[in-house]
C-alpha cells in the first residue's frame, strides 16, 4: 500500500524480449485493475459505514449536549440597584439580588426579561420576545407533503379530513346544520406509520397556516416560559386564521402526574393546565383546528382527553399488508425499478414494518444497487436491504416487534 508511482517495479527484467514485456506489463495491469476495483468497492462500504456512525455520533453528541445542559429559568428584571440587579423569577415569583457586568447591565432594564442558571446568574437578556416564541414554533404556510404520499391508512385520511379540513373549507355546512365542528383531533399509533406526515398534508391541503410546536421543545426550552409560550401559540394561530395548531409529541406536556415535585414536573404541569384552558376557552373556533400526535397514548393524562377538547381520538396504526404494498409503491415512486421488483411479495416479506422502516428500506435498496453500479434497482437489492435493515433494528434493540 506504500508504493508510490516512482517505487514500481517493472514485472520484467532488461533483458527480456519486446513482445515479453508488454505481456508482462498488460498481465500486471490487469491485476492493478482488478485490484482498483475492490479497493473501490471498499471505499463506498467505508463510506457508507462512516455515513451510518456519523449519524449515531451526531445523534448521541446532541443528545449528551441536552443533558450537560443546565436549565435556564426566566425571570424580569425588578429593579437595578448599586449592588447589582434585582429580578423576580417566573413561576415561583421569587425575587433575588444577582451580580451583573457592566456590559450586561447597559443592555437591562426594569422589566426586561431574561434567563437565569441555576445560581440566578443572568446568562441572557431575553428582549425579543419574538425570538423565543419562533424558536419554539414553526409557521408554514404550506409544507409539501400529500395525502398522495400517505400509504395504508385511507380511514384516517378520511376521518381527519373530515374534522379538520372540512370546516376550514366550508365552515357554512356546520352553520346550516347548526352543529360545532369538532375542535380537534388526537393522531395516536407507534412511531413512523405517518402521524405527523398526516397533519402536514392537512395543512397543505386547506391553505391554512400551519403552526407547528413540539412538545418536546417547549419543555426543555426554558423553566418558567411552557405556559406562556402555548398562550402565545393560541394567540398566533388567532392572529393568522384560519390555522391549523399543531402540537406533535403531546405527551411531553401532557403526560399523566407523577408523585414526585420536582420543579421540572410543575412546570410541565403548568404548561398542561394553559393548554387545557385554552382549549376549553376555544369558543369561537370557526377557523381554529388543532391536530396534536403521540406515540405514546398510554402516558397521556386522562384531563387531555376529556370531550371538547380532543373530538376525534384517531389511531394510526401499523400498516397492514396491503398497506405496506402501498408506502412500497409510494417511497419507490422517483426511483428507477426493475420489472422483477415484485411489490406485494416485499410488503409479505416486511411484516411488521412501519411506514419509516420502508421508507429505509428503499433507500438501503437503492444503495445497494449503487454499489455495485447499477442504476436500476432489483428485487435482490430490496431483499438484502431488507435484511439489513432489520438487522439494525435488532442490534439496536428496539422494543416493537419487527417480525
Ligand atoms: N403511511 C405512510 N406512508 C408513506 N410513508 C410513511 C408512512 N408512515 C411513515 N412514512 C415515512 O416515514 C417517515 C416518518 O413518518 P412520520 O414522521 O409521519 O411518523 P410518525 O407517525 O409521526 O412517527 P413518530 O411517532 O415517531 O413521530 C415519513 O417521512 C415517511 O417517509
Ligand atoms: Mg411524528
Amino acid at each position: 500500500m506504500t508504493d508510490t508511482v516512482d517505487d514500481v517495479e517493472l514485472p520484467y527484467d532488461d533483458g527480456a524480449s519486446k513482445q515479453e514485456k508488454i505481456e508482462s506489463l498488460e498481465e500486471r495491469l490487469e491485476v492493478l485493475e482488478s485490484q482498483n476495483e475492490d479497493m473501490r468497492d471498499k471505499l463506498l462500504d467505508a463510506n457508507a459505514e462512516n455515513n451510518k456512525y456519523q449519524q449515531k455520533l451526531e445523534r448521541l453528541t446532541h443528545e449528551n449536549k441536552k443533558l450537560k445542559q443546565s436549565p435556564l429559568f426566566v425571570a424580569t428584571v425588578q429593579e437595578l440597584t448599586d449592588e447589582g440587579v434585582i429580578i423576580k423569577q417566573h413561576g415561583n415569583n421569587q425575587e433575588a439580588l444577582t451580580e451583573v457586568t457592566e456590559e450586561m447591565r447597559d443592555g437591562l432594564e426594569p422589566d426586561s426579561r431574561v434567563a437565569v442558571n441555576n445560581s440566578l446568574s443572568i446568562v441572557k437578556s431575553l428582549d425579543d420576545e419574538t425570538d423565543v416564541r419562533a424558536r419554539v414554533m414553526q409557521v408554514d404556510e404550506s409544507p409539501d407533503v400529500t395525502y398522495q404520499d400517505i400509504g395504508g391508512i385511507k380511514d384516517q385520511i378520511d376521518e381527519v379530513r373530515e374534522t379538520v379540513e372540512m370546516p376550514l373549507k366550508n365552515p357554512e355546512m356546520f352553520d346550516d346544520v347548526g352543529i360545532t365542528p369538532p375542535s380537534g383531533v388526537l393522531l395516536h399509533g407507534p412511531p413512523g406509520t405517518g402521524k405527523t406526515m398526516l397533519a402536514k398534508a392537512v395543512a397543505n391541503q386547506t391553505d391554512a397556516t400551519f403552526i407547528k410546536m413540539a412538545g418536546s421543545e417547549l419543555v426543555h426550552k426554558f423553566i418558567g416560559e411552557g405556559a406562556k409560550l402555548v398562550r402565545d401559540l393560541f394567540e398566533l394561530a388567532r392572529q393568522h386564521q384560519p390555522a391549523v395548531i399543531f402540537i406533535d409529541e403531546i405527551d411531553a406536556i401532557a403526560s399523566k402526574r407523577t408523585d414526585s415535585k420536582t420543579s421540572g414536573d410543575a412546570e410541565v404541569q403548568r404548561t398542561m393546565m394553559q393548554l387545557l384552558s385554552e382549549m376549553d376557552g376555544f369558543e369561537d373556533r370557526g377557523d381554529i383546528r388543532i391536530i396534536a400526535a403521540t406515540n405514546r397514548f398510554d402516558m397521556l393524562d386522562r384531563a387531555i382527553l376529556r370531550p371538547g377538547r380532543f373530538d376525534r381520538l384517531i389511531e394510526v396504526p401499523e400498516p397492514d399488508t396491503a398497506g405496506r404494498e402501498q408506502i412500497f409503491q409510494i417511497h419507490t415512486r422517483t426511483m428507477s425499478v426493475a420489472d422483477d421488483v415484485d411489490y406485494a411479495a416485499l410488503a409479505d416479506l416486511a411484516e411488521g414494518a412501519s411506514g419509516a422502516d420502508i421508507k429505509a428500506i428503499c433507500t438501503e435498496a437503492g444503495m445497494f444497487a449503487i454499489r455495485e453500479d447499477r442504476t436500476e434497482v432489483r428485487m435482490t437489492d430490496f431483499r438484502e436491504a431488507y435484511e439489513k435493515i432489520k438487522q439494525e433494528e435488532e442490534d439496536e434493540d428496539v422494543s416493537r416487534t419487527f417480525a
